[in-house]
């Protein structure tokens, strides 16, 4: 792991996400070289990358190859050609609400599929030469044991999500001690931005606000609007992964913001923002929406990010909404309000994504 920045290469793995899209954009700005797993699709799953392959002068940056979590030969083949220096294993069927519907493919993507990078790292002998890191969730607390939860809070998953992502926290943990493999986990809470996909809730609300505006739909249909969240902001999040793998050992780490809101906040802000006035108007509640099993309240303890590497987040859910509001308004073409792009522009003079 001797290579200098300028040379180092990374794998990302669900590159073509929210996460794996602003993590591209800063290990290039880093320096890095950047290869990333795309899974074939029928049709482009590419949009959140597209301005970085289209970037021209820098051709040698970003390698994309074919892949997918639940076939161990081609991500065997993959690691071996690229032999990266930095794994960031993101690539997971992420959607809680889904993954009740979906609980065996959520298991072999999110469980197996961790267990085969691992296997593939260990196989290759890379065990001294490439770091892994493994996206771990704050949805493992699931039916909270302690408020505000930390790293050694026990995990009480509540649903197939969690539980896929249990056994992938855990397998990273036991590679990390039965073969020295530098892996770790960042435990990162809810973390949204305009590029979060368009089932989260944050989006579904700042989205559907956008298209009310713009008049063509009447309403939001929600689920358990009362669930309350610890809701960060990707890009500062994604730089938290890229820490956590510089870190001198190999350990385990919780990235939130230490505030938690309800859904009801979330829409109390971004309708008043919006100027549409009273939420309640607008939004009604649909049984689909409501998970079986719920996790009612997430609120996390960076601390140990705060002193290992000054983890200190510096957006907050009211900028959050403005951020992600503008960059809706804007995809609609509606009048931006303008307040999100002057939080973007002062917080981080020196951002290395584009504005979205
Ligand atoms: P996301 O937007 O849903 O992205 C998931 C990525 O994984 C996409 O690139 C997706 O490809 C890819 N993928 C899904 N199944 C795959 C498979 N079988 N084989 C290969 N690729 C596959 O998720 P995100 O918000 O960026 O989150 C990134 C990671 O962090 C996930 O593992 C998530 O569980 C975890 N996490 C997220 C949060 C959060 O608040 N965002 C918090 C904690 C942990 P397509 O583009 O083709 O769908
Ligand atoms: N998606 C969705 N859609 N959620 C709704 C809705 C709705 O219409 N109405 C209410 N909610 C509530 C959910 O029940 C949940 O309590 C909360 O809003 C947040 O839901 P999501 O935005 O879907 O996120 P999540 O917390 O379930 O999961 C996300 O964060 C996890 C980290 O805590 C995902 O990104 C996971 O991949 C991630 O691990």
């Amino acid at each position: 792991m001797e290579t200098t920045t300028e040379t180092k290469k990374a794998l990302i793995t669900g590159i073509t996400g929210q996460d794996g899209s602003y993590l591209a954009d800063f290990l290039i700005s880093k320096g890095y070289q950047v290869h990333g797993i795309v899974r074939k699709a029928s049709n482009f799953n590419t949009q959140r990358i597209e301005h970085l392959f289209k970037d021209y002068n820098k051709p040698d940056k970003l390698f994309l190859h074919y892949g997918d979590m639940a076939d161990a030969t081609t991500l065997i083949d993959i690691i071996n050609k690229v032999k990266p220096d930095e794994i960031y294993h993101l690539a997971a069927q992420s959607h809680v609400r889904t993954s009740f519907d979906i609980p065996e493919y959520t298991a072999n993507s999110d469980a197996i599929g961790t267990l085969r990078m691992l296997e593939a790292i260990k196989l290759l002998g890379l065990q001294k030469t490439t770091k892994f890191y493994q996206a771990s969730t704050s949805e493992l607390y699931g039916k909270v044991a302690e408020i505000p939860q930390n790293e050694e809070t026990p995990f009480r998953p509540r649903s197939p999500y969690a539980i896929a992502k249990l056994y992938a926290y855990w397998i990273t943990k036991n590679y990390r001690e039965a073969y020295s493999i530098f892996s770790s986990n960042g435990i990162l809470f809810n973390h949204e931005s305009p590029r979060r996909g368009e089932s989260f809730v944050s989006r579904k609300i700042t989205i559907g606000i956008a298209r009310i505006k713009a008049g063509l739909d009447k309403k939001i249909y929600l689920g358990n609007i009362e669930a309350k969240r610890d809701w960060g902001f990707a890009p500062e999040y994604v730089e938290s992964m890229w820490r956590i793998l510089q870190q001198e050992k190999p350990d385990d780490f919780v990235v939130s913001t230490g505030q938690a809101y309800s859904v009801k906040e979330f829409l109390q802000l971004a309708f008043t923002y919006a100027g549409l006035g009273d939420w309640q108007q607008y939004v009604e509640i649909d049984l689909q929406y409501f998970r079986p099993t719920e996790v009612d309240l997430l609120q996390g303890n960076s601390s140990k990010a705060r002193n290992a590497f000054g983890f200190e987040p510096k957006i907050r859910l009211e900028d959050l909404v403005k951020i992600m509001i503008d960059a809706d308004f804007r995809k609609y073409n509606l009048p931006v309000i303008g307040a999100g792009d002057r939080i973007l522009a002062e917080k981080f003079p020196n951002r290395w994504w584009p504005i979205d």
